[in-house]
């Protein structure tokens, strides 16, 4: 594993005035061109404010599926807006930048896919959402991380419990997947995020002493996963307050906490976009990142500048070509009609 500097996203600037006029701005031009905006939790939080939807993958491509609004502006990555156009191919999907991309779904090409699939013919092929719609054509199920383990304990379920599973791309996810399912005919593809494999074990054992009987929130893509399993397994850690979650979950968690009236300390291990809906959800939480340098750059790549000029110019769609779209969305099917 690297142990390079994590890519930092610019700091956005921000003059309040400035930031609420665009706002009105981005607000009247969804209006006129009826179009829904939906945001993921990494978003900046200008544009979070700014959003219909703001959520997770599940959550987004749950929202794009049902919203009845001719145009969606897409406020995240490539690979959400791909999956939004084929779940939604009769709308209009917009990213505002077109380079906003994923280092996670580019650490697997299709050719790549093909080949792994050759070397395992029984297997059935599980993919994250975080892939290019070409590498869901050629895939059994997809999963997020709120599902991966229901959608894996569905195959076992249907197929028996030798079922062969190639899984992938990211490691640290299928690791997990395997630990909580105990399933061992898995193949797990060696890709990762290297916004969240940047997270690593001495970020939690550092945290961990400076905020002692904290809770722990941990996003399953992260470089730490399997450690902190490794403290739960050998009693450093209380089991109680280690939870693995998607970011969506996370929300889940911390809206639990306001009800409650919480105060506690939580560590929150995950791009640290993270924290502003968690601080918002529950003002009274302390919320630490593992990691505050764990910022990723594409999700910051969308600006309420370019949400407005997309939304003026109707720039930026994003398409799947029919072909590949019909195929690629039977795992996503697959995926959303599985309940955890
Ligand atoms: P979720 O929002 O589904 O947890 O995914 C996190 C992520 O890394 C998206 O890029
Ligand atoms: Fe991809 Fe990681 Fe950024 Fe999510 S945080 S969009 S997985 S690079």
């Amino acid at each position: 594993m690297s142990s390079q500097p994590l890519p930092m996203a610019p700091e956005p600037g921000s003059d309040p005035a400035a930031v609420a006029e665009l706002q009105a701005e981005v607000r009247a031009l969804a209006k006129a061109r009826d179009a829904v905006i939906l945001a993921h939790n990494y978003q900046v939080p200008e544009v979070q404010d700014v959003a219909d939807y703001v959520g997770d993958s599940l959550g987004l491509s749950q929202q794009a599926a049902q919203v009845e609004n001719p145009v969606i502006a897409f406020c995240g990555v490539h690979f959400m807006a791909e999956t939004a156009s084929i779940l939604a191919p009769e709308k209009t999907v917009l990213l505002p930048d077109l380079d906003a991309g994923c280092s996670l779904a580019d650490s697997i090409s299709a050719p790549q896919l093909e080949q792994w699939q050759q070397r395992y013919p029984n297997a059935i092929t599980v993919m994250y959402v975080n892939t290019t719609a070409a590498i869901k054509a050629l895939t059994d199920y997809c999963c997020t991380s709120s599902n991966a383990v229901a959608v894996v304990n569905h195959i076992i379920a249907e197929h028996g419990p030798d079922v062969e599973i190639c899984f992938g791309p990211d490691m640290f996810l299928g690791a997990y997947v395997q630990k909580i399912t105990g399933h061992q005919p898995m193949h797990i593809w060696d890709g990762e995020c290297h916004v969240h494999a940047g997270i690593r074990p001495d970020d939690i054992t550092r945290v961990r002493g400076e905020h002692p009987g904290a809770d722990f929130l941990i996003h399953p893509e992260c470089g730490c996963v399997t450690s902190v399993m490794e403290y739960v397994a050998a009693g450093d850690v209380d089991a109680e307050g280690v939870q693995m979650l998607s970011t969506g979950g996370m929300l889940g968690y911390a809206e639990q906490a306001a009800a409650e009236g919480s105060k506690r300390d939580v560590i929150v291990a995950t791009e640290v976009g993270m924290l502003y809906p968690l601080q918002q959800a529950a003002p009274d939480v302390n919320f630490i990142p593992a990691n505050a340098e764990a910022s990723c750059r594409y999700m910051k790549m969308i600006t309420l500048e370019k949400l407005r000029d997309t939304l003026r110019d109707g720039s930026g769609e994003v398409k799947v070509e029919p072909g590949i779209a019909e195929l690629a969305r039977v795992p996503i099917e697959r995926m959303v009609s599985i309940n955890p």
